[in-house]
Formats: structure tokens, sequence, C-alpha cells
């Protein structure tokens, strides 16, 4: 995929400086198209604030910048401006892998200096970017005398909307985002995780979040009693109650409004990734976008144990297994949780054992098992949240993998966070996955992060950040009631606009009504534990495939499931690294459809909440000419999301640009196509 993406490279700077005479105390910056506008005032005491607006209609009113310090004076009024520069940037860069082969990065900058008109006379930098699609500031600590380095004890930053808004949020916890989403009006939104995303009361469709989250706290918002729709940013604490503690100089993430007409208009946006900093990998050749299949459901289940008993799911034998289902059914990564020593502290201790395999699994074997068969074996390092453990280890660990030669590796941090009083979104841990990734890039490993920091659109700069998770994934289903059909109609909209996500989709036995036993004994303490399922039809199954994301897709369920069953041949077809998408029809958390082209084939996936719905799907988007063998997997006339959710039928149609798919989407159902152009060899 990578060789055939084009690369068009436009760049165009002009600074304007200004330098300011007292007095000033205001300046703006509109983006590119004239419309998005953010506006920077001090007021009386020399306090900044700013405030974003589209087209004259106000987004965010006058907010608060600025910091309160442990140690020295608050860095929040007493400002003057001393200089303005405004300056234009746009390029067209290509992704290594993504939802696009290449993203346009277009801006207008303004970077404004403040300097403290008394006293230490400190400085301060804030630098906004307008994008047609959106905006986003930060702040600078420049190198100056006498700050050398700063403790941060609350980050001021407000985000002042105006009006009753409609918000889908997951209530904001510095430990973990594996919450369920809310829908409320903004009045009744007392915090939130980013992103949270939002329905205007004029119907446009905003998302607030951060970017290029590198070495700072996490942030959340909190609601702030001084005006309603008020918000302030409130930031994961150290164990000493510091949020940040940096050397200067230093560069705050980027605080992120997405601005769009249309919910669809919020997916295709690059402005996250556009406010990272480009691919710092030169050697890109081992980073391989992929499905793959895992020992793993079995293990949520109670089919399996991760620990060695009579039902040790990571075996050699086991592995061989899945990884002869990959190499015949097109998936290129098998992933063996439970395949080292340590899994009987799981809970205790957490002590984990990153090198040594269970007897039961012969490591060389499988390795040289795999390699014969092109498959990429995705390793394991759970740490049940004991990150003291695992930086002892991490360099062997990773030495381990390099010694045979596996470039993928899942994390985990399921647990609290050792040394304890940390959390998993404090700048101690934001650190932490950012010395992981660092460790990785030099050992050639991609990563696949759960219990992760959120994405902020690294990913760009470091592209073996492959996915992670940081939302409720699958896995909810097997001992909760969380997953509702509206969930997965919410994350496109929330957690994945930020950056991929391992949700695992690809449940084909929803109901798993043959294992409750083995789940009762497994999970004695949930209730009902029978109740629990997966609530979708199979064919948004399959959808879910192509409209959560993901450059490492697994298709999660046992392959004792798969084997035989024709409906796998759609996750077999599906390609995961992506030329372009384009967005057919969406309302946050009731449906979605999208269609992904990679190279001339073209993907389609379409999802409904617990409502059933007919949805014209317009082929306008091919190209013309051109005739398309279109293969459907759709919910069946008897499937029942209750009673029969695995039921799905299949036809083949030809199709054009003028052609039109009626989709019949069951409740909670779903159709997912894949189109091949008319006599082209991936026909057969
Ligand atoms: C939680 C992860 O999300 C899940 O995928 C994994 O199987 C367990 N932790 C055990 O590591
Ligand atoms: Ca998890």
């Amino acid at each position: 995929m990578i060789n055939c993406k084009s690369f068009v490279y436009v760049i165009l700077i002009c600074f304007v400086v200004f330098g300011c005479k007292p007095g000033v105390h205001e300046a703006g910056i509109s983006s590119p198209d004239g419309t998005l506008r953010f506006e920077l005032t001090l007021d009386e005491t020399g306090a900044p604030f700013y405030s974003v607006s589209k087209s004259g209609d106000t987004l965010l009113a006058s907010s608060a910048l600025g910091f309160e310090l442990k140690g020295t004076n608050d860095l929040k009024d007493g400002f003057v401006i001393r200089s303005v520069e405004e300056s234009t940037f746009d390029e067209t860069w290509e992704t290594i892998w993504g939802q696009f082969s290449s993203y346009r990065n277009h801006y207008n900058q303004l970077k404004i200096t403040l300097r403290e008109d008394q006293g230490e006379g400190r400085i301060l930098i804030v630098r906004a970017r307008m994008f047609d699609d959106g905006a986003g500031f930060r702040y600078e600590f420049p190198d100056q005398p006498g700050l050398d380095s700063v403790l941060i004890a609350d980050e001021l930053t407000e985000f002042r909307f105006t009006k009753d808004h409609k918000v889908w949020y997951t209530k904001a916890d510095f430990d973990t985002y594996e919450l369920p989403y809310h829908v409320t009006p903004l009045s009744e939104m007392s915090s939130a995780n980013t992103p949270f995303t939002l329905k205007t009361t004029d119907g446009m469709y905003l998302s607030a979040h951060e970017a290029d989250l590198t070495d700072y706290a996490g942030m959340s918002v909190k609601a702030k009693e001084a005006g309603p729709f008020t918000y302030e940013a409130d930031l994961a604490p150290w164990p000493d109650g510091v949020k940040v503690k940096n050397k200067v100089p230093f560069k705050t993430p980027w605080r992120t409004l997405q601005v769009s007409d249309t919910p669809g208009d919020l997916i295709t946006s690059g402005l996250i990734l556009n406010l990272n900093t480009p691919n710092a990998l030169e050697d890109v050749s081992w980073i391989t976008p992929m499905k793959y299949v895992g020992i793993w459901w079995s293990l949520h289940q109670g089919v399996e144990t991760w620990t060695m008993g009579p039902t040790h799911g990571a075996t050699t034998e086991n592995m061989k297994k899945h990884i002869d289902f990959a190499a015949k059914h097109n998936m290129k990564g098998v992933l063996a949780e439970g395949w080292n020593k340590g899994w009987e502290n799981w809970g205790a201790e957490n002590v984990f054992d990153f090198t040594t395999p269970y007897e039961d699994y012969d490591l060389q074997e499988v390795v040289a098992y795999a390699a014969e068969k092109d498959i990429a074996i995705i390793s394991h390092h759970e740490t049940g949240g004991n990150v003291t453990s695992y930086e002892q280890n991490l360099q062997r660990a990773f030495e381990d993998l390099e010694k045979n030669s596996i470039h993928a590796v899942k994390t985990g941090y399921a647990g609290p966070i050792q040394p304890k009083g940390h959390v998993h979104h404090n700048q101690f841990m934001v650190r932490h996955y950012r010395k992981v990734l660092e460790l990785a890039a030099k050992y050639k490993v991609m990563l696949n992060a759960h219990e992760p920091i959120k994405p902020t659109g690294i990913e760009r700069t470091f592209p073996h950040m492959m996915t992670r998770e940081g939302a409720q994934g699958m896995e909810w289903n097997g001992w909760s009631h969380d997953i509702t059909p509206d969930h997965t109609l919410i994350l496109p909209f929330t957690r994945i606009l930020a950056g991929p996500m391992d949700y695992t989709p690809g449940i084909f036995d929803l109901k798993y009504e043959s294992y409750d036993d083995k789940r009762r004994k497994w999970h004695p303490s949930r209730g009902d534990i029978t109740t629990m399922r997966v609530k979708t039809t199979l064919a948004k199954q399959l959808a879910l495939m192509i409209i959560l994301y993901s450059p490492m897709q697994m298709a999660s369920d046992m392959i004792s499931i798969y084997e035989g069953h024709p409906a796998f041949k759609f996750i077999e077809d599906l390609e995961v690294d992506y030329d372009h998408t384009v967005i057919l029809d969406a309302e946050i958390g009731d449906y979605l459809a999208m269609a992904r082209r990679t190279g001339q084939n073209w993907y389609i996936g379409a999802a409904t909440d617990g409502s059933a719905r007919e949805m014209d799907l317009k082929m306008d988007f091919l190209p013309v000419p051109g005739r398309f063998k279109a293969t459907i997997y759709e919910d069946a006339p008897e499937t029942d999301l209750e009673n029969n959710p695995g039921a799905y039928q299949v036809r083949e149609i030809e199709v054009d640009a003028s052609s039109v798919i009626k989709a019949q989407l069951k409740e909670s159902g779903g159709i997912a196509i894949t189109l091949v152009p008319v006599g082209s060899k991936d026909m057969e």
C-alpha cells in the first residue's frame, strides 16, 4: 500500500511581524476560508482571554488562559502583548497508513508573545492555528532568564460554550476512559474526558480535544460555577497534586476544537494529525497495517485460560492452528495472550515475566512456524498497571522481541498504577507511554496499547503507534451490559476522532450460550452473566470492521467459529489501510454509513443503533465510467436482534456511479459491501 500513494507537497510561508506598542491588547486570525476566527484579548488587569467564532457566531466566548504555578507567582495576568506574528502554511503530506493516502495541512497561524508588564517580566507565548475545519492553540514557555523550570498547579484554560448544545461524552476520569457514553444537554455535563462532541443548537458539530500530548498531563474538563456552559481544563495530577513538572523551554499540547457542518466531516478532518509533527522514522518498511486473529475472546469467556492448566490458551499447538487459519484466510497477524509467565499473579502482585514463556509454549517453534507462513506474531505485555516492574524489564523485553523477530506487541495496564499514587493519565504515565513508544521504534516494534493514554495524533510522528484501546471495547460484552447498540455509533464521532481504536469487532457467535457454564465460573461475581452478550446483528459486526477505524484490526471471535463460516469471506477480502474515505450518511449515536477505497476496490460499512432503518446508499462516489461487482452482506428478513442475531444474507449485484443500494438494517443491524471493478483479477 505504502508505495502506491500519491505525494503532493506545497509549502507557502509568509511572516508578518508586528512589534507592539503599549496599549495594544488584542490580536486575531482567521482560517484560510475566512469563516473561523480566533481572537485573543487582554482585559484591564492584563489577563488573556480567547474566543472562537464561525462566520460571526460565537462558538467559544471570551475564555480565560493562563496558569497557576507552585512556588512562584502565577502566570495569568499583568501581561502586555509584546509581539504578534502571522504566517500561513499549506502542505499536503503522505500518510504511512490511514483513512486517507494524504492530508492537506493548511492553516493561518498567529503567534502572540505575552510579557508580564511588571515584576519578573516573564514571557508566555500563545500560538493559534486556524484551519477551515477547526482551531488549535497551545502555550509555549520559551527559554528566558529566571525561569528554568515550572510546576503547574493548575491550567486555567476555559472553554465557554454559548448555548445548551447536545453533547456526547464520558465523565472525566484520571484513571480510565473505559466508561459508558452519556448524551445530555451541555447544562447536565459536569465533567468530560476528551474528545467530547457537541451538536450545537444551530445544527453545527464541534469536538474538543488535544493534540500532540508529549510531556504533559492528560486533560479533561470540569464545569465551572462561573457561568453556564463554562468548562475549565482539569489535568491529571502527580501524587503530590502538582499537574505538570517541566523544564523550560517546553510547549503544552494543542487545545483543539473541530468545527463542521456535518457529523461526517468530523471523521474526515485531519486537524489532530496536522497539529503533530511529521514522521520521525527513516525506515518504515517494518510497519504493516494488518488484520489479525488471536487467543483472546476465549479467555474472556472462560473457555481457555491465560494461566497454565488444562485449558491454557497460548500453547504451541493452538498458536500453530491460529497461524494456519491466518495464512489461509488473508489475516496477517496472530495475537497470543497468556504466553508468558506471571498470570497467576494477576490482581495481586501483578508481576509479569515479559520474556519467559509457559512450558507448553515453545516460542522459537511458534516464531519459526509463523515465519514460514509469512504471519506476524503479536506479542503481549500485560503489566497489570505495574509500571515499576515493566520499566525494570523494558529493555530486556524489547531485546527479546528483536531476538525473536517479533515486530508487534500489545501492551496492557489493567490495574492501579504502581508506583502507588499515580494515575493512568498523568504526566508520569504520559512519559512512560512515550518511553515505550520510543523504545519500540528502536526495536522496530508496532504498538497496540490497552489502558493507554488517549491518542492525540502522535501516530503521524511515530507511525508504529498503530492502535490503542482507550474506550469500552468488545471485551465489555463478555462481562457487562454497558455496550448498548448506540455505543459503536458514538465512538467514530468521539474517541476515534482522536485516532485508531483497537475495539476488536467481528464477533459472529453473538450470544455465546454454549459457554454459559464456563462464563459463570469465570465471572462468579458479575451477576447473571448469561444475559450479557453482543447487542448487534452479525452484519453490523462486519460493518464495524470498517467504521471503527484501526490499521491493526482484529477479527475477535474464536477461529473455531470462523472456520467454514461464509460471512468470514468479507473479513478475508477487507483491507485496513485506505487511500480514501467517504462518509455516505451519518448522525451521531444513530447511524453511520461510509465507503473506503484501497487501490481500485471499495469497502462499505453501514450500521444503525437500536432502531431498524432503511438507508439509500448512493454509489455516486464511484469513478465514471466504471462498473463494479458488489458483494453485499446484510441483515436477512429473519434476522432478529433478540432471537436470531446471527442470521444474514449475501447477494451479488453489479453497480456503477448511478446506482443506489437499498439497505434494510434491522435493530442494531448493519450492512457490509465489497466493490471490485468488473473484470479485475480480484473478482475471482
Ligand atoms: C484488558 C485488555 O483490554 C484486554 O484486551 C486484555 O485481554 C486484558 N486486559 C488482559 O490483558
Ligand atoms: Ca481494557
